[in-house]
């Protein structure tokens, strides 16, 4: 199956060069134990160019004053910078317009706004909110919260044993009639599986329900286009896109917002404040209670630039170029177990393991003593492992950064596991 939701790489679209692209990373020049850096765990965070360290450097040194507040050159330049970069971010996005964007802290309170705002005033006792077993734990617990609040039962649709969506489960639990709102993760970060969106959206919306896209890892590796993937909802955080941690974003079609009541108030999200009640501001402000990152906003546009320019095709196909490379390296290990879809094609640049004779914990230890860092653990998604009968795996995840060199590494590395663990 081809993956329908990403934009596939046009083939006339240049390569990556990528030399060219290390240079712009400045962390990526540094040894570790001795070690040059081999860095694979950017489905967790990404590393920064120097464009998006400038933009930060840049607002604190010049600019730095509250948004919207003030009446002084200073706020004028903060505002105009931060939303500036919010209508970046909209057109990046397709949005629009960019009062559709809300900046929040990342996909996590993205997902959190919805689930309490749009969650709390339309679901009630009986309806249902639809998830899937490959979910983060940001796209479970914040519908669990709201659940128990309402009334509202989650439902989640299986993975069969690549880690695919089984997609006839959707449309078994829509026909039952209560699903009110759908909230699915674009990419997993756990498997790399890819999810067919636009298909999703189209069984979602037949079925008169919501779809929330979790973007946190489809953000980063993809151009989205949400007009495209027919979603309703979709979260984003920046720091996996190359920008700072502590910002992220939320787009929602308008008359969703406009309909939602605030998620937190505060300064900022009023109109007019009196003794007993308020009235709220235009979109997006409205969901925009206190003091933003306002340097995170700012240093988006430039992470925005900085994916733009380097090309969301030539990123596609770097990344799954090495996906391809690792998996068929990573096939030579004896004894391993890759999780997530056989076809590259199907999944990011994210590859899930387990060694028989090493405990991911073991492995990423060892990996980090030679340099390569990788990611050991449930990932924040325990109902994949329970689907697949694990605690843990070890992940290494790719990014436009990364060279087939480095994978090299990473199976030498394990070759050191099994020596050191008693393996092959
Ligand atoms: C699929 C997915 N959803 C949500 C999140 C949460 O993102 P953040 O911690 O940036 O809010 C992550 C982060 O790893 C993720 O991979």
């Amino acid at each position: 199956m081809k993956a329908p939701t990403t934009t596939d790489p046009a083939p006339s679209a240049p390569a990556l060069d990528v030399a060219a692209v290390r240079a712009d990373f400045p962390a990526l020049a540094q040894e570790v134990h001795g070690r040059p850096l081999a860095y694979l765990d950017n489905a967790a965070t990404s590393q920064k160019p120097r464009a998006v360290l400038q933009a930060l450097l840049h607002y604190y040194e010049r600019d730095n004053a509250n948004v919207h507040r003030g009446l002084h050159e200073l706020s004028r330049r903060a505002t105009e910078g931060y939303e500036g970069s919010r209508a970046r971010l909209a057109a990046w996005l397709g949005a629009a317009s960019p009062s559709e964007v809300i900046w929040t802290r990342g996909t996590t309170e993205s997902i959190n706004l919805v689930a309490a705002s749009w969650g709390g005033a339309n679901l009630r006792d009986g309806d249902e909110v639809l998830l899937t077993e490959m979910e983060h734990h940001s796209n479970i617990v914040p519908w669990q919260l709201v659940a128990e609040r309402t009334g509202a039962r989650l439902r989640y649709v299986g993975l069969d044993d690549q880690g695919r969506l089984i997609l006839d489960q959707i449309q078994e639990i829509l026909a039952g009639g209560r699903v009110k709102i759908a909230a699915v993760g674009h990419v997993s970060n756990a498997l790399g599986t890819i999810n067919p969106v636009a298909e999703i959206a189209a069984l979602v919306h037949d079925a008169g329900a919501l779809l929330l896209v979790d973007g946190a890892q489809g953000a980063a590796h993809h151009g989205v286009d949400v007009r495209a993937l027919c979603c309703d909802f979709y979260a984003l955080s920046g720091h996996k896109m190359c920008g700072p941690t502590g910002i992220g974003a939320l787009w929602a079609r308008a008359e969703l917002l406009e309909a939602m009541p605030p998620y937190q108030g505060g300064g900022e999200m009023i109109d007019l404040v009196e003794k007993e009640r308020s009235t709220w501001a235009a979109l997006p402000h409205k969901f925009e209670a206190g003091t933003p990152n306002i340097a995170g906003a700012i240093a988006m546009e430039a992470a925005v630039n900085y994916l733009a320019g380097a090309g969301h095709d030539a990123i596609l196909r770097h990344e799954q170029a090495l996906v391809t490379y690792a998996l068929e390296r990573l096939r030579e290990i004896p004894g391993i177990r890759l999780f997530g879809p056989e076809d590259p094609d199907e999944r990011a640049g994210v590859v899930s393991f387990t060694l028989p004779e090493a405990h991911p914990h073991d492995i990423s230890t060892v990996l980090d003593s030679e340099g390569v860092a990788i990611r050991a653990g449930h990932h924040c998604a325990q109902l994949v492992m329970r689907r697949f009968r694990v605690s843990a795996t070890a992940r290494a995840s790719f990014y436009l950064y990364n060279t087939t060199e480095e994978v090299d590494r990473l199976v030498e590395g394990l070759h050191s596991v099994q020596s050191l663990f008693g393996g092959a």
